[in-house]
């Protein structure tokens, strides 16, 4: 995450387009965007309580796809949109805006040559931060994991989800202590409740401003769909990959993990490397051991993990050529 809290969703391919380092950007969807009608389902209801006027909350596991869905939501709503990333360094300043610098002016009166007269006169310069600036124009403001800031840097948001109105209090010297919200003014926020490390509890008075829509795992045919199209690599293929992933999720202390950024990187690295999705072929077992391995390596029987043997089994049976697995083609 850059320095100022803001980041893009520019990495090579992302299913979202969105230029790097500008405040206000504009997303499309890109070629690489899945639209099932799982995702579809997701979208639509995000758009139908965006649109009487409710800010929406996608809450669910690292991986499920929240942050692509709320540009993708975002695109829909056809306003710039204004990134913020949540961090624990921001205070309300972040958000609203405060003093940089001054504008200093002098006028020197040497009218009589033996008497010297100045006057100094500082005024402090206020620049507006990224929610101001939103709620003035009317954009779409994506707040991607809000919860990593702390609660008291999100008050501002109180008022201008409630009665749309802006506070700034104190901070600005010139111009009136509040703000009307614009009328095209939306919030999508995203959050993962699992996540314990650097994230804060959030005020009720917030969330009670929140539709909140839980996010899971997307479907098998969904994930099948946005592995295929994010490595590069044949249904079949990702068909297997994604059948792997699944079953190791129902086994251990973490039913979340893997994700289907495991699928995307084993399918990623298979196509890069012409390495094959079954089980015969050396580098997808190796692969698999070492992308598969970590979220999972906590269930053990006399110390040892047993994990290595359980993946290799799970991707035996998803993988093994001729085989059949249920719902699926053939590996
Ligand atoms: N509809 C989709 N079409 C194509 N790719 C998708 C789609 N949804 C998610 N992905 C891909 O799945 C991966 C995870 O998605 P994303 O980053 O949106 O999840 P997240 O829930 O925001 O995760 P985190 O909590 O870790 O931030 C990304 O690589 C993303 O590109
Ligand atoms: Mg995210």
């Amino acid at each position: 995450m850059s320095g100022n809290g803001l980041g893009s969703c520019a990495e090579a391919g992302a299913p979202v387009r969105a230029p790097v380092g500008v405040d206000r950007v504009w997303p499309e969807a890109s070629e690489t965007f899945v639209a099932t009608p799982d995702v579809q389902g997701l979208a639509e209801r995000a758009l139908r309580y965006l649109r009487a006027g409710y800010p929406v909350h996608f809450s669910g596991p690292a991986g499920t796809g929240k942050t692509t869905l709320a540009f993708h939501v975002a695109s829909q709503l056809g306003r710039p949109v204004t990134l913020i990333h949540g961090d624990d360094e921001f205070g309300t300043s972040d958000l609203l805006g405060s003093d940089h610098g001054y504008r200093r002016s002098r006028v020197v009166d040497n009218f009589i040559h033996s008497v010297l007269k100045t006057e100094e006169e500082m005024k402090t310069l206020w620049t507006d931060n990224r929610l101001t600036t939103a709620c003035r124009n009317g954009d779409t403001l994506i707040y991607d994991e809000f919860t990593r800031s702390r609660p008291e840097a999100n008050n501002a948001l109180l008022s201008v989800l409630g009665e749309r109105i802006l506070n700034l209090p104190k901070l600005r010297r010139n111009g009136e202590g509040y703000m009307e919200v614009h009328p095209e003014f939306h919030a999508i926020f995203t959050s993962n409740p699992e996540e314990y490390a650097g994230v804060h509890k959030t005020q009720d008075a917030l969330m009670d401003r929140l539709i909140t829509i839980r996010a899971g795992h997307y479907d098998r045919a969904t994930e099948i769909a946005i592995t295929a199209a994010r490595a590069g690599i044949p249904d079949a293929a990702a068909e297997v990959i994604v059948d792997i992933v699944r079953e190791l999720r129902s086994i251990g202390v973490n039913n979340h993990r893997p994700t289907i950024r495991a699928c995307i990187a084993i399918g990623r690295i298979l196509a890069s490397s012409d390495a094959h999705a079954r089980w015969d072929d050396p580098l997808f077992r190796l692969v698999c051991r070492d992308i598969l391995n970590i979220d999972t390596a906590k269930v053990t029987c006399g110390g040892e993990s047993l994990m290595p043997k359980k993946i290799d089994e799970v991707v035996r049976r998803m993988s093994a050529s001729g085989m059949k697995r249920p719902g699926g083609r053939k590996g």
